[in-house]
């Protein structure tokens, strides 16, 4: 099979890693990728937006399985070109990846086929919304762009003067441009947050294993969010009953309920979680792996990716076997640039990653790096994702930041507690 594979950071060299072991494929391009998948594949330079120049290299190569890392190329049609010109394609259309480029559409879906989530409202003024926040509404609350935000469109407001200033930078002065000129306000659920993945053709899904997103900056779940700190896998706090929850009122009303919008969703449907004492509620949906959950989920999966990616694209997935998983847990601490998620420099020398012995139990995902005169420089927020398995979460949180400490860059940024929150949760089930 002939793979094209389209995006640049940790979640796509971990797409591509996996990839590349099929015995299915015999070759496989990324675009416009980054140096870590150029070590498992072929680099193109079309950008992720480059519609016409994606479909254009597929048809001409022959490609058989477009996979689609990013949200924002399935938002603009990237699936539906690949449709239009017989290119199977995992991710969804535009029509269903609105569940992602528009929050107000996601909640609209949830609210009409009863999938559990906070209770909220929707504004394309600021007036009104600043009547709702010194009215009716209750603290703390989540002011919300609507649109596509990279990551940074939610604000938590403790009191009114944080939301009104949170409603006024995104309805009047723009601050994530047409991503905010419509905003969700939501109530504040409490809870661990979780993050849940099920494959899906539309007809029929798969559930894949459980994950723990540490999204904060800093240390306890401090400092400013950004797109993702480090993650686990297996998520310790989601036991059987409440993935079985998550597969009964949240997976199986979205995919049913879209196909009933006539929106038919195939890909990987994502769903950002709180565990609430009432159960879990959804927080948002994405239409995309998350990262870094994919970089733990590629290193326990078993079994082969392509034939399941595929099968979603076809409409065959009840054709496949549930993924076989390495029952060992994971975990994933991502290097990030000095200065991130604000403003960071780029093209500083990387090193010590020759140093890193990987294989099966330890693999350094590539995010925003760069190869310059053939040395390895940071080019994006999050650089590295250091990934490890052990026979214990302890055993794999020292594999993984014992690789952290080997790897060096001026303004090297990390979190050294990540996986503490699921050790904790063991440690409280003895
Ligand atoms: N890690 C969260 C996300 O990918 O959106």
């Amino acid at each position: 099979m002939r793979v094209l594979l389209v995006g640049s950071g940790g979640r796509e060299h971990a797409l591509a890693w996996k990839i590349s072991h099929s015995p299915l494929v015999e070759k496989l391009w990324i675009t416009p990728g980054n140096p870590g998948t150029a070590q498992v594949g072929e680099n193109l330079s079309f950008a992720v937006n480059d519609l016409e120049g994606i479909v254009g290299f597929a048809k001409e190569q022959g490609v058989d399985l477009v996979v689609v890392g990013p949200e924002d190329p399935l938002v603009q049609g990237l699936a539906d070109r690949c449709a239009e010109l017989d290119i199977a394609c995992f991710g969804p259309r535009a029509d269903a990846a609105e569940l992602e480029g528009s929050k107000a559409f996601c909640k609209e879906v949830m609210v009409r086929h009863r999938v559990p989530t906070a209770t909220y409202r929707v504004f394309s003024e600021l007036n009104p919304a600043v009547s709702y926040l010194q009215g009716g509404a209750r603290y703390p609350l989540v002011v919300k762009a609507s649109g596509l935000a990279a990551g940074k469109g939610v604000v938590i407001c403790a009191d009114v003067r944080e939301a009104r200033d949170a409603a006024k930078a995104m309805l009047d002065d723009g601050v994530h441009g047409s991503a905010g000129r419509t905003i969700v306000i939501e109530d504040f659920l409490d809870g661990p947050e979780a993050s849940a993945f099920a494959l899906t053709d539309s007809r029929t899904f798969l559930p894949l294993e459980t994950c723990q997103d540490h999204k904060q900056l800093g240390e306890g779940g401090s400092g400013p969010n950004t797109g993702g700190m480090g993650a686990v896998s297996p998520n310790p706090m989601m036991g059987a009953r409440t993935t079985d929850a998550v597969e009964r009122q949240v997976i199986l009303p979205t995919i049913h309920g879209m196909n009933h919008e006539g929106r038919r969703f195939q890909g990987v449907l994502f769903a950002g979680l709180k565990l609430t004492p009432a159960g879990p509620k959804v927080l948002e949906y994405n239409v995309r792996f998350g990262d870094p959950e994919c970089q733990v989920l590629m290193l326990r999966l078993k079994s082969d990716l392509v034939p399941l990616l595929l099968a979603c694209a076809k409409g065959q997935l009840d054709q496949c076997e549930a993924p076989e998983w390495d029952a060992r847990p994971a975990i994933t601490v991502i290097l990030a640039s000095g200065g991130y998620p604000g403003n960071y420099e780029k093209g500083i020398p990387i090193r010590g990653l020759d140093l890193v012995w990987t294989g099966d139990d330890l693999q350094v995902f590539h995010a925003g790096t760069a190869m310059e005169g053939g040395q390895l420089v940071t080019n994006g927020g999050r650089v590295l994702a250091v990934t490890a398995l052990g026979d214990t979460l302890l055993e794999a949180r020292d594999r993984a930041y014992a690789a952290v400490e080997t790897i060096d860059f001026d303004g090297k940024t990390y979190r050294r507690d990540i996986g503490e929150a699921a050790l904790q949760t063991l440690r409280n089930f003895q």
